[in-house]
């Protein structure tokens, strides 16, 4: 059976999303998640982009030895050079190199001719290949493109020696059948394409990332690229976990198979929301809190005489369990980890220590434990990607009584003696955050601030996302707390360790200037 090589571009595509910027641990961790989850190859960034993401591609290339690893580069020696050093010690590397074809990025962006196109690709593929021969060339805005024009770039992409092509829709522009028609065109025209793979890679402008997915694939393609949760530029890229279970589900109309262990795809799902702040709609497919709801009465009454009458897959295919009420405040260290167990972590001894500890704590405060509590202590608690240079000692807030809420709020420093401070706000929130600016140099400007509940009911625990500003370079944090005013600073004071750490904040900031994505 031919298989559909999976090439997830959650790393690089998806952090482009606005908002989803993540560190390089949190870009590890992600990683490693897609490894479990069993993607072909992870595209680990873009290296000359910035030392951090440099950095990142580095470090997944040296620790993540499974999966090819891919880096981007634009169609330029000094690009494809900083790719491949940060490739030097992967396992297997991918080198991604990329040249837009439409004729209007040709004329206002690249200022180059057709011909000069066609040449560059070529020696782009050619300067990849002195380093791996694993290369990957995309035409950026494909479906823009003259059609007889992008077979001539792919012609001489293919005989420059690229293994793989890689067919754009940049601007999720296209639709399905145009796409496959697009794709069948290449195979009739292209001298040699049955030796290189042909990839598809959908951005959902229009919705049809998915859909366009699937139309490549009847037409011939094999490498989908997509992205957990659908996240990426502007709408997003095609959702890996959509056209992975299109494919399951379907397989009679799809007959192939992808390396995916599809009961991994919740857990990545989850990691990815909790270390973006960024949750799926509730009506998203696969992965939305409502996917396998079953509100109506009829459908309810169906369901009970057989699953198959609503439902097309069940929650247990991509690892959604049913949530139940399984701990409580006696239950011990032995039954948190068979739960643990149970949900599919594996915890260690240390993680584990830490989350019982979290887990009695709350516990304290709520009488019942569901699995979205564990699940929010497992990635709160054991998961720190940062040193607490500022920890919260203590928050008193007083609110609902105008003019205003007040907040006495005290923090330590590198383990010093905690110094407090108080101030007002027009609500609580914004009296701690004016607290915390009495206390700590570095001054914060809030972009935004969200509250997740994790779990139903009153004593919900509130997860916390902020975006905040630090010298102008942004920085996300988290906190989870049943009280969301000690969840919202918890989350300000990771935002604000993650800048402490950043070793040389105006360095980051001249690197952010010099990103040149596009140019
Ligand atoms: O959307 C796009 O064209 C890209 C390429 C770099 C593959 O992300
Ligand atoms: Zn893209």
């Amino acid at each position: 059976m031919d298989r559909i090589l999976v090439f997830d571009t959650t790393l690089r595509d998806g952090e482009q999303s606005p908002g989803a910027t993540m560190t390089p641990a949190e870009k590890l961790r992600m990683a490693h998640q897609l490894d479990a989850l069993g993607v072909d190859i992870i595209e680990a960034g873009f290296p000359i982009s910035s030392p951090d993401d440099f950095g990142s591609v580095q470090q997944i290339a040296r620790e993540v030895r499974r999966p090819v690893i891919a880096a981007l580069a634009r169609a330029t020696q000094i690009d494809i050079d900083r790719a491949a050093e940060a490739l030097e010690y992967a396992e297997r590397a991918r080198l991604h190199t990329f040249l837009a074809t439409s004729d209007i990025h040709l004329t206002h962006k690249l200022k180059i001719s057709r011909a000069e196109c066609i040449d560059r690709a070529a020696a782009a593929v050619r300067h990849a290949l002195k380093y791996t021969d694993d290369v990957e060339f995309s035409a950026e805005d494909a479906m823009r493109t003259d059609p007889a024009f992008l077979c001539q770039v792919v012609q001489a992409a293919v005989d420059a020696g690229a293994t793989t092509i890689n067919i754009p829709d940049t601007v999720g522009y296209t639709y399905p059948s145009e796409y496959r028609r697009v794709i069948e065109q290449l195979f009739s025209t292209v001298t040699g394409i049955e030796k290189v793979v042909i990839s598809v890679h959908c951005h959902n402008d229009l919705g049809l990332a998915v859909a366009n997915s699937l139309a490549a694939v009847e037409a011939g393609a094999r490498q989908v690229e997509c992205t957990i949760n659908g996240i990426g530029e502007r709408a997003g890229n095609a959702a890996l976990e959509e056209i992975v279970m299109s494919l399951k589900v379907r397989h009679d109309a799809f007959p192939f198979a992808t390396s995916i262990n599809t009961p991994e795809i919740h857990r990545t799902s989850q990691l990815l929301s909790y270390i973006t702040g960024i949750h799926p709609q509730p009506n998203k497919a696969i992965v939305g809190k409502n996917a396998f709801a079953h509100e109506a009465g009829i459908h309810q009454d169906g369901m009970i005489k057989d699953r198959t009458t609503y439902e097309i897959m069940t929650p247990e295919m991509v690892g959604v369990s049913d949530s139940q009420l399984v701990l409580g405040k006696h239950s011990g260290r032995n039954a948190l980890a068979r739960r643990f167990r149970e949900l599919g972590y594996e915890l260690d001894v240390e993680d584990l220590d830490r989350a019982y500890k979290l887990f009695k704590l709350l516990a304290d405060q709520k009488k019942t434990i569901l699995d979205e509590d564990l699940i929010s202590i497992l990635h709160h608690g054991t998961m720190e990607d940062v040193p607490e240079t500022f920890k919260l000692h203590e928050l008193r807030v007083v609110c609902g009584k105008l003019p205003h809420a007040e907040a006495a709020l005290g923090i330590s420093e590198n383990g010093g003696t905690p110094r407090s401070s108080t101030a007002d706000g027009d609500g609580p929130i914004a009296a701690a955050f004016a607290a915390y600016q009495k206390l700590v140099p570095f001054r914060v400007e809030l972009d935004e601030l969200q509250v997740h509940s994790a779990t139903p009911g009153q004593d919900a625990v509130g997860e916390v996302t902020v975006r905040v500003r630090v010298n102008g370079v942004t920085f996300t944090g988290r906190g989870a707390s049943p009280d969301i005013v000690v969840g919202a600073v918890r989350a300000l004071l990771h935002a604000v360790n993650k800048a402490a750490s950043a070793r040389v904040l105006e360095a980051r900031q001249l690197e952010k200037a010099s990103y040149l994505w596009g140019v």
